[in-house]
């Protein structure tokens, strides 16, 4: 059944407060739940009360203290009638969290008990009017085995705790902030915490927890660390302050998604909490500040302020996105921040927003609410929130946030009042601008310079692609930060911001008595996908010249763009253009490695070439399997062309010792990147300098990228330096997920063969959704997916076909790879719609895998 919108209604009843009591076991647990209901005095007048269940069996139900058998199920919901304004509803039931395989709800995760309720989880646990706009104050009271369950926490504070005889305890817990059902949680296991305090801007004291499997604690202070900085910069940069006593964070090892924000109880994977230099990389490292972060910041943006339907899911997190990458701009390198997330939204947005899945950030319907925590609703609605910062500028912004969190304190609230609090704080008008909410699609931008007389001008262009379901698109607003070089002196006059209301617009810029070069999009201001048509002479100059980091970025990779997509569409490219475009692309390179005022972090980012998910999406049609060979054989000129300045960098930062220090984290990022380039270009010599790297590593970050290049090559070095790897840290979940991840996502020519062999290595599970995506999500990178033949394909919709049943939500996030067919060259295209086929006609699919396969078939 499709969910719409439009047909949002407020619900007939609300709960001011609701009192669960909870009789722990892992295989059976009783849930007593006492609901305060009141008619909502907004709402239809309705004497039913509908109840949310899904998979629920009601073992007594009570009105008012008197258990009643005049219930009725309406598909998996209960419902009572009830005459008047206020009751007491209570309800028993019984779940099974050890046979809970999809993680949703109450379950079983080595030996623990855990929730996770957003979506539509807590219906799950007991029946409930299971919806964001239904918010209540819980009281909640949990007993269970004291040897299986030594900790019992929930919500908010603990206000009692005790043992009883039977060698069980109980504790009560109180949460004094009303919320909704989806920011429950309930967690009971063996634990131990690292335990810390922070001090609020008015003097609160408040603990902190971060509660593990006991052994891993010494691996919890990174975690613990980015807390404490997240809680200070809200305060600082938007004036938002923890409001309870304590502050728990629970790591879970089985977990769908990266974390969760319960109030006063966050739930994490645990691959954003544990890090030491031994097992977790720099990346990991980042995740982890990010992840706490974006966690931490949802209290506010979320929780104080929580969304009044799924619709609105952007509300909370485009704005908790861009909360937490402010805040890990702030952290560390700004400049490496910005790349980064740009990078992410054109892997994995880009692509969404021009397949079969495109859906505006705040979609108009769903079947399945789980399939919509989406690069668009996060990474998109980040980028529209940021684009209204860049807009009115950030002391204007802070002032529209502090209206909003203050007006809206304690609601349910929409998009809408979100971008009405900014106009009305900001003094903005952002009529045009909502269009960001309701189109879909990477708007165009063609972007073309002319020059005359003294006068630069430019012509912008844009269009909104059409998407499912919307096939005429309006204008959208654009906002373009832009800066004119002279070429000769290599400055610009300052940088402008020009804003692109209708479909075409020139701007004239006097003044310039040659023709200017053009840095457009600085900082990434808009979403968008620019056609500026430069020349390779110009590209070659911003990429040494421009003072915007995002900008320099760029020219390095629309160099590089420009060059493979000639190469792949059509061959038409001579060989002088074919040495032409690569001597471009290995001077500026080159330039890259020598540039002394470059940082190794950001010397790390100019190095990186273009993906092949990004490359496919310049065509409307892409050959995969050209695209890679285009591309490696570029990789492979470059790192026999520059072998001996990438051996010396792989050297001098090879002699940096560890530290989490930005130089020392820059410098093995250069150093396997210096790597991957030899190895394309000259293996053998990028085989021994992997495997010295390999051997000498005295942190996770080097070990890791050494082994990502023997991978990926066919050495003998391969399997010694892989089963060392193993050895080393068996048992240890999350280092093992990147043993998996390096062979499944690796250039080695057998690496459909390794997937399969690896998929029945004793280590490998359907049950644990990180090792899932180990194997797979790293297999669906373009190279070994779109082996000929289509075995790629196969494996994977045998991949969905199998977890569906155990993990509907996990499953379904598999489909958009296939998703692509109509993207894909002719033979693969088939191939790959008739693994689509073949799930869509498999009985009993889930909601979640049958929307996304149907949606993609289309
Ligand atoms: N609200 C969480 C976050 O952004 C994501 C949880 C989504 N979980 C789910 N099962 N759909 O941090
Ligand atoms: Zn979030």
């Amino acid at each position: 059944a499709t969910i719409r919108r439009e047909d949002y209604q407020p619900p007939a009843w609300l709960v001011p407060e609701t009192a669960l009591h909870f009789t722990l076991g892992l295989d059976r647990t009783q849930v007593r739940s006492a609901l305060q209901v009141r008619r909502n005095p907004a709402g239809d007048g309705s004497e039913t009360l509908r109840l949310n269940g899904d998979g629920l069996v009601p073992a007594g139900v009570w009105i008012d203290g008197e258990e009643t058998a005049e219930w009725t199920i309406d598909g998996s919901d209960l419902l009572l009638t009830l005459p008047g304004d206020a009751h007491e509803i209570g309800i028993a039931t019984d779940i099974a969290p050890s046979a809970n395989t999809q993680l949703m709800g109450l379950y079983a995760s080595n030996g623990m008990l855990c929730t996770q309720c957003e979506a539509e989880g807590f219906r799950r646990i007991t029946f409930f009017p299971d919806r964001p706009d239904v918010l209540s104050v819980y009281s909640v009271r949990m007993a269970g085995d004291k040897a299986a369950f030594p900790v019992l926490l929930s919500n908010g504070n603990c206000t009692a705790s005790g043992d009883n005889a039977d060698g069980t305890h109980w504790a009560e817990w109180h949460d004094p902030w009303p919320k909704p059902s989806y920011l429950f949680a309930l967690v009971a296991g063996d634990l131990v915490a690292n335990h810390d305090s922070f001090t609020t801007m008015s003097g609160r004291q408040v603990d902190l927890n971060i509660w593990v499997r006991d052994g891993d604690q010494d691996r919890t202070h990174h975690a613990m660390q980015a807390l404490k900085d997240s809680m200070k910069w809200d305060e600082e940069v938007f004036g938002r302050e923890y409001d309870l006593d304590l502050f728990n964070i629970v790591a879970v090892a089985d977990f769908n998604m990266g974390a969760m924000e319960n109030k006063g109880l966050n739930v994490f994977n645990t691959r954003y909490i544990l890090a030491d230099p031994d097992t977790a990389t720099d990346m990991d490292y980042d995740g982890i500040e990010g992840v706490v972060a974006h966690e931490y910041f949802h209290n506010w943006s979320g929780n104080r302020v929580t969304c009044r339907d799924w619709f609105q899911l952007s509300l909370k997190e485009g704005f908790t996105v861009l909360r937490d990458q402010l805040f890990s701009q702030d952290m560390g390198s700004a400049a490496v921040k910005r790349i980064e997330d740009v990078r992410v939204l054109r892997a994995a947005q880009f692509p969404e927003d021009s397949g079969p899945l495109a859906h505006p950030i705040r979609p108009d319907s769903y079947q399945e609410i789980s399939n919509f925590y989406t690069a668009t609703v996060y990474n998109k609605g980040a980028e529209v929130i940021r684009m209204m910062r860049t807009m009115v500028g950030a002391e204007r912004f802070r002032k529209a946030t502090d209206l909003y969190f203050d007006r809206h304190d304690g609601q349910a609230a929409t998009c809408e009042d979100f971008v009405k609090a900014i106009e009305d704080g900001a003094g903005a008008d952002l009529g045009q601008f909502r269009l960001w909410y309701a189109q879909a699609g990477t708007p165009r931008v063609e972007a073309r310079l002319s020059h005359a007389d003294g006068v630069a001008t430019l012509t912008l262009r844009q269009t909104v692609p059409p998407t499912p379901g919307q096939a005429d698109k309006q204008a959208m607003v654009i906002p373009l930060r832009l800066a004119l070089f002279d070429r000769s002196t290599g400055q610009h006059r300052g940088e402008e911001l020009v804003i692109l209301h209708e479909p075409q617009a020139e701007f004239s810029f006097a003044g310039f008595a040659t023709r200017p070069v053009l840095s457009l999009n600085r900082g990434f201001s808009a979403p968008v996908a620019i056609d500026a048509d430069q020349s390779n002479a110009d590209l070659v100059f911003l990429a040494a010249h421009d003072d915007d980091p995002f900008a320099r970025y760029e020219a390095m990779q629309q160099l590089v763009v420009q060059h493979l997509i000639a190469l792949v569409s059509g061959g038409t490219l001579c060989a002088a253009d074919r040495d032409a475009g690569r001597e471009a692309i290995g001077q500026a390179l080159a330039a890259v490695i020598d540039d002394p005022a470059l940082d190794d972090l950001m010397r790390g980012e100019l190095m990186i070439l273009p993906g092949e998910t990004y490359l496919g999406e310049q065509l409307l049609v892409a050959d995969p399997a050209v695209i890679h060979a285009e591309r490696e054989g570029l990789k492979a000129w470059l790192g026999a062309q520059l072998k001996d300045r990438l051996v010396a960098l792989h050297h001098r930062a090879s002699s940096v010792p560890y530290s989490l220090a930005a130089a020392a984290r820059g410098a093995r990022k250069i150093k396997t990147q210096a790597l991957v380039y030899l190895a394309a270009g000259v293996p053998d010599v990028a085989a021994q300098l992997a495997a010295q790297q390999f051997d000498d590593a005295d942190n996770m970050t080097d070990r890791q990228g050494a082994l990502m290049v023997l991978a990926g090559l066919d050495t003998p070095l391969r399997e010694v330096k892989l089963a060392a790897f193993h050895q080393r840290y068996a048992g240890n979940a999350l280092v093992i997920d990147k043993w998996f991840s390096l062979q499944a996502g690796s250039l080695h020519p057998r690496v459909v063969d390794h997937v399969r062999a690896l998929s029945q290595h004793p280590d490998f599970t359907l049950s644990n959704p990180n090792r899932v995506r180990a194997l797979y999500m790293a297999f669906t990178a373009p190279h070994a997916f779109h082996a000929d033949g289509g075995v790629g394909y196969r494996m994977i919709a045998d991949l969905i076909l199998a977890l569906d049943p155990i993990n509907p939500q996990t499953a379904a996030r598999f489909v958009a790879s296939l998703g692509r067919w109509r993207r894909i060259e002719p033979v693969r295209s088939a191939l790959m719609r008739a693994e689509l086929e073949r799930i869509a006609a498999a009985p009993g699919l889930s909601k979640d895998t049958f929307e996304q396969v149907s949606k993609s078939l289309g």
